[in-house]
């Protein structure tokens, strides 16, 4: 029989070509080929395992690993040629394989499928990408230390509904921030966890009749153990999903980030100067400078959710066990990895030149009656109910009110009109210092607790390095 179609893969089954437009919706090598490094390491531990087991013999197994060490070289320097005709990264790189060193090229894939090698691939892509976003967010993490320790006693509002509550300290807030980002380390190195098992061996679907070692492969490639269904390995791609949906966590807490420092820069708020190298101009008003590196953080964490949703629908009731529908996986993962990736970098670029302006931050806290609550504890101190002390309170705010004055530039005389209980020594609950410095406690906004907050945080990052 004459095969009228040698360039189609397996293409002794087919009497017929493939449609040329199919074989362009159907590859995947113009995407998949960034995780050439992966199959490649891949193809050289599994070459080795076969030959442990006597599928190849050492000569075969050595100019596999040479040949695929120099297909390696060729795709650094660009030379390598991709075809579509050769549908996806792994038969691109085993066609030049075979290419290269003849026979023994063709005994690569004994033992296996393209279902377990793109498993793997990705899973081996992801762990090592995930290395560089915790790279990132934890130069972004130090950044944001620095920044608090600088400011751990500047007094700025603190905001509910966005109207000033409480007085803070700035660094009291940039260390919300931090928390932040450490969950979203904590939530990075968890799915790492899941990632780091090996699916190579599933072959297809249903393992294979060869006498595999998968535990010396696994060692080989540096996963915590062979994965433990065939059918599971080939075809879930939770691990994608899960990852996704940390980087999604990731984008969201960054948005929220964004946020703030494009209000605060803001001639309304006015509490901090971003730096010129990350704003740009407009092309018609002379007098604006954009914040335009978080604005535009705060919209790619749109794109990032919108990979999270495809990947869960992508999912979505496919039988056991491989399909195609998983060939849709590889373009929103890569895309989240590169957001995320490049969002941290510009943040951790950038967080170490913003300015705080501290006294636009200290007449705004004096702004908004926010030592009320102060008052209030100051009278529950004394004996009151905190229900009729906060009713008190709302009377001095209101004098306060009508006549335009904080509560700590109201006389005592006129506090007194209120309470009898108030005394003089009202005054060192009603400055902003003498708020902040009251909250002391574990968590709390005080300069001596942030200071504390800092150090254990400093420790604790330490040791994760
Ligand atoms: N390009 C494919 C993917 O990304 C590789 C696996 C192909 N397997 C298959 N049975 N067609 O999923």
């Amino acid at each position: 029989m004459t095969n009228v179609n040698s360039e189609k893969l397996s293409s002794a089954r087919f009497a017929e070509a493939t449609n040329a437009f199919v074989e362009e919706f159907t590859a995947s090598v113009n995407f998949d080929k960034r995780m050439a490094k992966q199959d490649i390491e891949g193809s050289i531990a599994h070459a080795r395992m076969i030959c442990a087991i006597g599928i190849l013999t050492e000569v075969e197994r050595d100019a596999i690993i040479t040949g695929l060490d120099r297909i390696n070289r060729e795709i650094e320097s660009g030379e390598f040629v991709w075809s579509i005709k050769q549908e996806d990264v792994h038969m691109n790189i085993e066609a030049r394989l075979t290419d290269l060193i003849g026979i023994a090229g063709k005994k690569l894939h004994t033992g296996r499928s393209r279902n377990d090698q793109v498993a793997t691939d990705i899973r081996l892509y992801l762990r090592s990408e995930i290395k560089q976003i915790t790279n990132e967010l934890r130069r972004l993490q130090h950044a944001i230390l620095d920044l608090a320790d600088e400011y751990f006693d500047t007094i700025m509002p603190g905001f509910t509904h966005l109207q000033v509550a409480q007085p803070i300290t700035f660094g009291h807030h940039l260390m919300a921030w931090f928390e932040m980002l450490s969950r979203d380390d904590e939530r990075l190195q968890d799915c790492l966890k899941r990632i780091n098992v090996m699916p190579l061996g599933a072959a297809a679907l249903a393992g294979t009749s060869y006498p595999i070692d998968r535990q010396m492969t696994s060692d080989l490639l540096g996963f915590s153990r062979p994965s433990a269904n065939s059918l599971d390995s080939v075809s879930d791609r939770d691990f994608a999903i899960e990852f996704t949906a940390a980087a999604s966590l990731i984008m969201m807490h960054l948005s929220r980030f964004s946020e703030e420092l494009i209000l605060w820069s803001s001639a309304q708020f006015d509490f901090i100067d971003m730096p010129d190298a990350f704003c740009t101009g407009s092309s018609i008003m002379p007098q604006k400078k954009n914040p335009d590196v978080p604005e535009l953080v705060r919209g790619k964490s749109g794109r990032v959710t919108g990979h999270l949703i495809a990947l869960l629908m992508l999912m979505k009731s496919q039988p056991l066990a491989y399909n195609k529908d998983n060939q849709e996986d590889k373009e929103p993962l890569f895309d989240t990895v590169d957001t995320v990736i490049n969002c941290l970098r510009a943040f951790a670029d950038m967080v170490p030149h913003i300015k705080a302006k501290k006294s636009k931050m200290y007449q705004s806290a004096k702004s908004g009656f926010s030592t009320a609550t102060d008052l209030a504890d100051y009278l529950v101190r004394k004996g009151l109910a905190f229900r009729d002390a906060h009713e008190i309170v709302g009377l001095a705010v209101r004098l306060g009110l009508e006549t335009q004055r904080d509560l700590s530039e109201l006389s005592l005389v006129e506090l007194q009109q209120y309470s009898s209980e108030i005394k003089s020594d009202v005054y060192g609950v009603l400055t902003l210092e003498g708020s902040v410095a009251s909250r002391k406690h574990i968590g709390g906004t005080a300069p001596e607790t942030v200071k504390k907050a800092i150090f254990t945080a400093r420790q604790l990052i330490k040791d994760k390095q």
